[in-house]
């Protein structure tokens, strides 16, 4: 691939994701040859500290996230080479005439806002005040907002300067290759394709379950609660993937167009539904990795009184001809018993049963896509028991793709090393649209009103586990469970 060079400009270079994430993904760009010769990065925070000081930390903040065989000296020195940092006040327009005069005028400006969203507006104003509008592309991190109203605000300051065509909004799981293979899973199977819908499925899992705690971010975390910071947004997108129509091509807006259907298409879950369909916990004390961790409440700096919630299950129906009568239950929580990341698609029985009865409950095919750890894709299929004596016994046993095992040369990249290469080649397949994110906060903003109306508390569940109890009853009233829990 030859990737044009660009301008990379860091709003936050400073914060947690750019020298958690941003920074290593740039690197590994480099090291893989991604990066223009010319392309140059931009590092922009509020310290005035001296610029080597601040490259020097940058490097070693990529160096502690890079696996020890990753680490290639004359790339690191070529990478660290093509960083500048720049002390500014994002607010302050006179601050933005020392960035025009580090921006080469010929190439586009990649500006990346790893900032709270309440400055993206003032920003956006100051790259058009310094001339830097028309080669700008701009990256913004969620949450966009706190609700729809709220987005809004955010959406229309950034639409006041940039058209949407030029507006990169992430959600990082898109950028994740397992989430990519679903549209290459779906869409390149007609085996798959043919089997999509209401005749043949059953229901549909998504789980996205994580073991660290709140990681010194609860003030952050306590604002927003597991909806916000993770339904909202990537379990919802991984739910348009999974049941949108095909598109008729791979080009950013009809695939968009697509999942922007299923969005509208959610059934609203209504006050009276919410105590059936919906389950909200905050984590207690408990385990993980069999080491005592304290509950939300007792964490650095908590408020003992937050009833914000750390997990979230739910059912969600889409009111469409393809997904009629075929729910989908989505969870997610922090301090859970697993880190996994798994869409499972459960298959209806065969119309007509000939085995003996005691087996039946046996049967079963389902499709597991997973996404984290160990991305790969199993189909579980029924078989016979191998052996003279075993007559027509079942069996269910995997077909199994790992991605890492069969493609044993390449690494799986982490989901920022794709998403900035896709920036800077001007695609924006894997940014989501205005409309999408303000569907999907419609569509989470009836919980979250429904939830204030009842006064709803959240369920104590144990760190460690799958969840308070309720989660498991949400499932088992339709006579299901969920998969794989141990
Ligand atoms: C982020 C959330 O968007 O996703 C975090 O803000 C969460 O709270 C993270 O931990 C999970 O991402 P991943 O890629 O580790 O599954």
């Amino acid at each position: 691939i030859i990737v044009e060079a660009v301008t990379f400009a860091l709003f936050g270079a400073t914060g947690d994701l750019s020298t958690r994430k941003l920074f290593p993904a740039l690197y590994q760009l480099d090291r893989a040859g991604l990066l223009n010769e010319q392309t140059r990065v931009l590092a922009l925070a509020r310290e005035a500290a001296p610029p080597e000081a601040q490259l020097a930390r940058i490097e070693q903040a990529v160096r502690a996230r890079i696996a020890a065989e990753e680490v290639d000296e004359s790339v690191m020195q070529r990478f660290i080479g093509r960083l500048d940092y720049l002390a500014m006040d994002f607010r302050r327009a006179e601050d933005y005439a020392s960035l025009a005069e580090r921006v080469a005028p010929d190439r586009p400006l990649i500006a990346y806002f790893a900032t709270p969203a309440a400055v993206y507006g003032a920003i956006c104003e100051n790259l058009a005040g310094a001339g830097l509008a028309e080669q700008s592309r701009v990256v913004l991190e969620k949450p966009i907002g706190h609700d729809l109203a709220s987005s809004k605000v955010v959406n229309e300051a950034v639409a006041r300067f940039f058209p949407e065509t030029r507006v990169y909004r992430i959600d990082h799981y898109l950028g994740k290759e397992t989430v990519q293979n679903l549209i290459a899973l779906r869409f390149a199977n007609s085996l798959f394709e043919t089997q999509w819908d209401h005749n043949h499925i059953s229901h549909v899992e998504i789980t996205v379950a994580e073991t660290v705690g709140i990681e010194g971010r609860w003030g952050y975390f306590d604002q927003a609660g597991q909806l916000r910071d993770m339904l909202q947004n990537h379990l919802l997108q991984l739910l348009c993937l999974t049941a949108m129509d095909p598109p008729s091509d791979l080009a950013a807006d009809s695939i968009r167009d697509e999942k922007v259907k299923v969005l509208k298409a959610l059934a609203p879950i209504t006050r009276e539904q919410i105590s059936q369909r919906v389950v909200r916990g905050q984590y207690g004390s408990g385990y993980s990795g069999g080491k005592p961790v304290p509950g939300y409440l007792e964490e650095e700096n908590a408020n003992p009184e937050s009833s914000t919630e750390t997990f979230i299950s739910l059912r969600a129906d889409i009111c469409n001809w393809r997904w009629a009568g075929v729910p989908f239950y989505l969870r997610t929580g922090k301090r859970m018993a697993q880190k996994l990341s798994q869409i499972v698609i459960h298959f209806k029985e065969p119309p007509f049963y000939i085995f003996a009865p005691e087996q039946r409950s046996l049967i079963t095919n389902r499709l597991i896509i997973r996404l984290q750890p160990q991305e790969g894709i199993s189909l579980q299929v029924m078989t016979k028991e191998q052996g003279l004596d075993k007559g027509m016994h079942l069996r269910s046993g995997p077909l199994q793709l790992n991605f890492s095992e069969t493609y044993k040369s390449s690494r799986i990249p982490d989901a920022y090393e794709r998403l900035l290469l896709e920036v800077m080649q001007g695609n924006q397949n894997l940014f989501v649209r205005k409309d999408e994110i303000e569907y999907a906060w419609q569509w989470c903003d009836q919980l979250i009103e429904g939830w204030s109306r009842l006064g709803d508390r959240p369920k104590i569940y144990p760190a460690g586990s799958w969840g308070p109890v309720a989660s498991i009853a949400l499932i088992t009233r339709d006579g299901r469970s969920w998969y794989g829990d141990l």
